[in-house]
């Protein structure tokens, strides 16, 4: 006769045990099933003599139903823990940080950035904005613009040039902005108060200076604009820009052969710890040149120099980029990696405007 308490003690063993629901199960199945080791003792009740069936009907049913009492509570405790587990796995940690939406992820680039910084700037001071041509005339360039032919000049320039077409022109990739401001006096009548920034080209390549970089022209012409109109215009503009309250800025005599006089601007600032602040300290950063517009140039943009005179400016956009946000390199700038960009990057909703704050 089969020993009752012995397969007791091994079948609550053997639930103690059971891993997870699906092994508990089979157990259940192998003693409780209807081939199960247990369903298989109850059925010899029926073939026993009713004494024996006395005796052992209650010590297998009771079998039974301690067996099924602790199937039961080993299910619970097993579904409890797997819950238990589960909530772990998918533990959500609410105060972290939303991932950006997919629409929201692009970036504006830093030069384009600066175009809009320096474009809301001008506008508030009454200038247009104006564009020429990326490929222009060597007129244009160069000519009318007063650099005589042959001129050094033109030499120091790094010109990229085009093949000359059947007449012996050559055209070239424009070396400066300033041949815009030629397009515009031929085309608006004074007064006149443009910004026209774009892609210039010189055969040139460092850490400072790529083949391709940006500038923007400025030109003011009515019956009397002159040198403290230039000085206050780009004091105002450097105020704007680099968002301080006061800058002081150093006019130093240079030559431009489009301008006379001619002079090369520097802010003072301080590099303390490697960092470049504005307004403060004892060095100077060269930003830009200017001058009076050459009579020689207006006469080239048809207009008569007895009657009108003017001031123009050119400065380089990726050089104040560099400035205003830190950028060692400019390099990076046209390599197109999103990483970098992701970093110096702008969000497009931050457009920049006088009233808004120019850089949020
Ligand atoms: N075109 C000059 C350059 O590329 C910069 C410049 C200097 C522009 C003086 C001007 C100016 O309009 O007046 O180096």
């Amino acid at each position: 006769m089969i020993d009752l308490d012995a397969l007791e003690r091994d079948l609550l063993g053997q639930i103690e045990q059971a891993g997870d629901e699906a092994a508990l199960e089979a157990l259940r199945v192998a003693a409780l099933g209807k081939k199960g080791s247990v369903s298989e003792l109850l059925k010899t009740l029926g073939a026993m003599t009713p004494d024996e069936r006395r005796e052992r009907g209650p010590l297998i049913n009771g079998l039974r139903d301690r067996l099924q009492g602790a199937i039961l509570a080993k299910r619970e405790t097993l579904a409890e823990a797997a819950l238990d587990a589960r909530l772990a796995a998918e533990r959500i940690d609410v105060t972290l940080p939303l991932r950006e939406a997919p629409e929201t992820r692009g970036r504006i680039h830093p030069i384009s950035q600066v175009i809009e910084e320096i474009t809301a700037i001008f506008s508030d001071l009454g200038f247009s904005v104006a564009e020429g041509p990326d490929i222009e005339t060597d007129e244009l360039n160069f000519t009318a613009l007063n650099f005589p032919e042959g001129h050094p000049a033109r030499e120091m320039h790094d010109t990229f040039f085009l093949r000359p077409d059947n007449f012996g022109k050559r055209k070239l990739l424009r070396t400066h902005t300033s041949p815009v401001q030629v397009r515009t006096m031929r085309a608006k009548q004074p007064p006149i108060r443009v910004i026209m920034p774009g892609r210039t080209y010189r055969h040139d390549s460092d850490q400072t200076h790529t083949p391709m970089f940006h500038q923007v022209e400025g030109l003011v012409i009515d019956r009397s604009a002159n040198i403290a109109n230039l000085k206050w215009v780009l004091e105002s503009f450097c105020r704007a820009f680099f968002e301080v309250d006061s800058v002081t800025m150093r006019f130093r005599p240079s030559f431009f052969p489009f301008t006379e006089p001619s002079a090369e601007v520097d802010i003072q600032c301080s590099r303390k710890d490697g960092e470049l602040r504005f307004g403060e300290g004892t060095d100077w950063l060269e930003v830009l040149g200017c001058g009076m517009v050459h009579p020689n140039v207006l006469r080239n943009g048809g207009l008569d120099p007895d009657q009108v005179q003017g001031f123009a400016f050119g400065m380089g956009i990726d050089r104040l980029a560099m400035l205003k946000y830190g950028m060692p390199d400019l390099r990076p700038f046209f390599e197109a990696d999103v990483r970098w960009l992701d970093h110096y990057g702008f969000r497009p909703i931050d457009v920049p405007s006088l009233v808004g704050g120019l850089t949020g």
